[in-house]
């Protein structure tokens, strides 16, 4: 009788396998290194916090507050919620173990899940992997677009190029206010539906990135926040753009910008991809001075960026690219017979204290079997050991890549197979 299971992943969850599983590490690893470079330190987080940290930090009005929270109570009644984000987190973080002590900026770079009870689709899942940064503690337009140039040199480092930067301001403390009556005014006058006109109180933003095309035409002439913005963010947004320049990280101003969280103020951005659909945001961020006080934490400034590792991966394959080698090792051993397996097993262990990657066929396959995955495996090279090559000291050292094979002395072979990966 043959076992069957019925579990599966929950929906709209991925399960990350070998062979592809590789591109996942290396896309995620590849924008780490970025951070990394411009000094960010690795800071790791509980997956769930107290649920009303997500509800100040995000935003009540925001469809990641409001319909994708994974919340749940523990046994005491208190009520958790799986992280939907990392910023929110961070800033706790910061708060409680005082980390703005240390000097400013601090500057802050974190991987893993987040939590989205979103519709699956492709690029779109309910747990989503994100590289993210913080800088807090300094409101400098340099540090703004040092921020914005990690994830550009991110995905381009990947091998990425078919994305554009789009970016925006959303003003600061003095202008936003104003702004906000003005676009309540415009918004107030149309023909909204009741839904429509409640978020318009809350968060008129958010009206102005509604996908219906009646709405879409109705609000095509709003005014702008880009046109009402402050002298002292303009000069900020001036800057910002002026550093990129300096940088070369090109960027499309795009003032209808609509993030999906609450805490954005002044420089605010987004990565978009043009091969993923109608997923295409790949990453995005922004400054957030007034966060960290929302919560409860001294008066600091913030900017950063959240980084979608899932899509990065679907990008890159939708250029026809590939981040990291899905080959499971370098060398695969071949042993025949239980005396060559003896060699071979300790062979291995040496192969893998010299750095090398190494696997072997195990379970006294045949040759033929045992050279099937040494093939599958990615290997560049295959270790041949018999009886003969035993007696004579000797080990067949077989390319992978163009078939040739030598005989290498048995207490030669590590340092050969290094030096021929090193060419
Ligand atoms: P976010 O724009 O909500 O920002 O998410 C950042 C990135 O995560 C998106 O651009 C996208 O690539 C990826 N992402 C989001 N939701 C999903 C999903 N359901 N499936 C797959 N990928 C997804 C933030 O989360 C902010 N915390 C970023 C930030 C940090 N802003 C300032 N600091």
């Amino acid at each position: 009788m043959t076992k069957t299971s019925s579990f599966k992943a929950p929906k709209g969850v991925p399960d990350y396998l070998p062979p592809t599983s590789a591109e996942f590490v290396a896309a995620r690893d590849g924008l780490i290194r970025a951070a990394r470079l411009a000094g960010y330190g690795h800071i790791e987080l509980p997956v769930f916090e107290e649920t009303a940290l997500f509800a100040r930090g995000v935003g009540e009005s925001t469809d990641v507050v409001s319909k994708e929270m994974w919340t749940f109570t523990d046994r005491k009644g208190q009520s958790f919620t799986l992280r939907p984000e990392g910023t929110a987190g961070v800033m706790r973080a910061a708060i409680e173990h005082n980390l703005d002590r240390g000097g400013l900026p601090v500057k802050l770079c974190y991987a893993g899940p987040f939590f989205r009870y979103e519709q699956p689709q492709a690029g779109r899942y309910r747990q989503l992997q994100q590289v993210g940064v913080e800088a807090i503690g300094i409101d400098d337009p340099a540090l703004d677009a040092e921020v914005i140039a990690i994830a550009d040199a991110g995905f381009r480092t990947l091998g990425l190029t078919d994305f554009r930067l789009e970016i925006t301001s959303l003003g600061d403390d003095t202008c936003r206010p104003q702004y906000r009556e003005l676009l309540q005014d415009f918004l107030f006058k149309l023909p909204l539906d009741e839904e429509t006109r409640r978020r318009a109180e809350i968060n008129p933003l958010r009206v102005l990135d509604d996908k219906r095309p009646e709405v879409k035409e109705m609000v095509a002439d709003a005014p702008l926040m880009i046109d009402h913005l402050s002298e002292s963010a303009k000069a900020h947004f001036d800057q910002v753009l002026g550093y990129l320049d300096g940088i070369g990280v090109p960027y499309v101003v795009n003032p209808r910008m609509v993030r999906g969280l609450d805490y954005y103020t002044k420089t605010t951005f987004e990565f978009v991809h043009d091969g993923l659909g109608a997923q295409s945001g790949i990453g995005g961020g922004g400054r957030y001075d007034g966060l960290m006080a929302q919560l409860g934490g001294p008066e600091l400034s913030g900017i950063g960026f959240g980084l979608g590792v899932d899509r990065t991966v679907l990008a890159l394959q939708a250029e026809g690219k590939s981040a990291g080698s899905t080959a499971t090792c370098e060398v695969y051993g071949v042993p025949m017979g239980e005396t060559a397996k003896q060699h071979l097993v300790t062979l291995a262990a040496r192969l893998r204290a010299a750095g090398i990657r190494t696997d072997l066929a195990y379970g006294g396959r045949g040759l033929k079997g045992a050279m099937k995955a040494a093939d599958r495996s990615g290997a560049r090279f295959a270790l041949v050991l018999g009886d003969r090559e035993v007696a004579e000291g000797v080990i067949a050292l077989k390319d992978l890549r163009n078939g040739e094979q030598r005989e290498v002395p048995l207490d030669q072979v590590v340092a050969q197979v290094a030096a021929d990966l090193a060419e």
